[in-house]
């Protein structure tokens, strides 16, 4: 078995290639199949997704058996004020890698987000994958153009929308408040803006269990359980020990004081019907995984016991 993972040092990417190479997270061991697989990890610097041809002669001399997807452009904001570079990888890199799997016959997961949604209220109910998506952002619309793309071109696909993703490598939303709260002591986060808290280790973990099975399709993915930005950084700041305070404002008051920001989903939960209906939703509840994460995290890149 050949596994090529691209946007390796990214914080799935990263997480993904560590399960790979020990063989099993904090979760239980990865399926067998993959035990002994060789791990090919790319990011930018050795394979940028968006150039057509060299995705087409890296997959072809390497003839994976699987791909993962994990590179994007993920900078929400960013993508709003660089439009076509926000398209290049978020639509035509995973085109790319739909083309060549489908030439090669290798299986294609391909990560995608809740930021698909509109976010329009529908009466508290979190979104499966019957659901259809209406983007109100560039990265929510160039993520949805990736997922047609992957549909479209390579048959044999996972397509694995997940949401409020955080990890021990790289940046996200749990650092960005521990270190604020230290900074400052006193943060707002929005309060309207309602989703599910994802940890990768959990991500990784089902993606691995999902890549070696025939169970092609769309899924979500996400920490089991509903809370908001405020509800979440509240969290945080509660298990990390740091001595701050959490206020909760609203998405109008957050817009007023950073009006280039992108607009966000008020509704982005996500229903992980698909998972429970094939291989089994083993997510933890957010704020399991959440505790996890700081009984390991080394408060910087990585885990205390690595
Ligand atoms: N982060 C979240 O909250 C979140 C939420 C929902 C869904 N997702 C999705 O989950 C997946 C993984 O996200 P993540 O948080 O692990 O992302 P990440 O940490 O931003 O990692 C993405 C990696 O892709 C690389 N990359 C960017 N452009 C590339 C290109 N053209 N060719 C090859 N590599 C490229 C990045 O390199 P540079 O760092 O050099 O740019 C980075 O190493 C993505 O599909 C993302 O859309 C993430």
């Amino acid at each position: 078995m050949k596994i090529i993972v691209t946007g390796c040092r990214g914080q799935l990417g990263t997480e993904l290639i560590k399960q790979l190479r020990l063989g099993y997270s904090e979760l239980g061991p990865i399926p067998e199949k993959l035990m002994h697989a060789t791990v090919i990890g790319v990011d930018m610097a050795e394979l940028d997704i968006s150039c057509y041809k060299a995705v087409d002669d890296f997959i072809r001399r390497h003839k994976p058996d699987v791909i993962i997807n994990c590179a994007a452009f993920t900078n929400v904001d960013g993508c709003e004020t660089n439009k076509d570079a926000a398209f290049k990888v978020n639509a035509i890199g995973p085109r790319n890698l739909a083309q060549a799997a489908a030439k090669t016959g290798a299986r294609l997961v391909h990560v995608s987000t809740d930021y698909v949604f509109s976010g329009r209220e529908n009466g508290g109910i979190p979104q499966d994958e019957c659901e259809m998506p209406g983007p109100i952002s560039a990265y929510g619309t160039t993520k949805l153009m990736g997922e047609r793309y992957v549909q479209q071109f390579c048959h044999r696909h996972f397509i694995v929308r997940t949401a409020w993703l955080y990890s021990y490598y790289g940046k996200n939303f749990v650092k960005t408040i521990v270190n604020a709260g230290k900074k400052y002591g006193k943060l707002e986060v929005v309060n309207d803006q309602l989703g599910n808290p994802t940890n990768a280790v959990d991500l990784a973990h089902e993606i691995l269990q999902l890549c070696v099975t025939h169970e092609y399709g769309l899924y979500h993915c996400t920490g089991n359980g509903v809370c908001s930005w405020y509800d979440f950084a509240s969290e945080i700041i509660r298990l990390s020990g740091v001595e701050a305070t959490v206020a909760p404002c609203t998405s109008a008051e957050y817009k007023s004081k950073h009006p280039e920001s992108a607009d966000r989903p008020h509704w982005s939960a996500l229903d992980n019907r698909m998972l429970r209906c094939t291989v089994g939703d083993e997510v933890r509840p957010w704020q399991e995984a959440l505790a996890c994460f700081f009984e390991h995290w080394d408060g910087d890149n990585g885990m205390k016991d690595e």
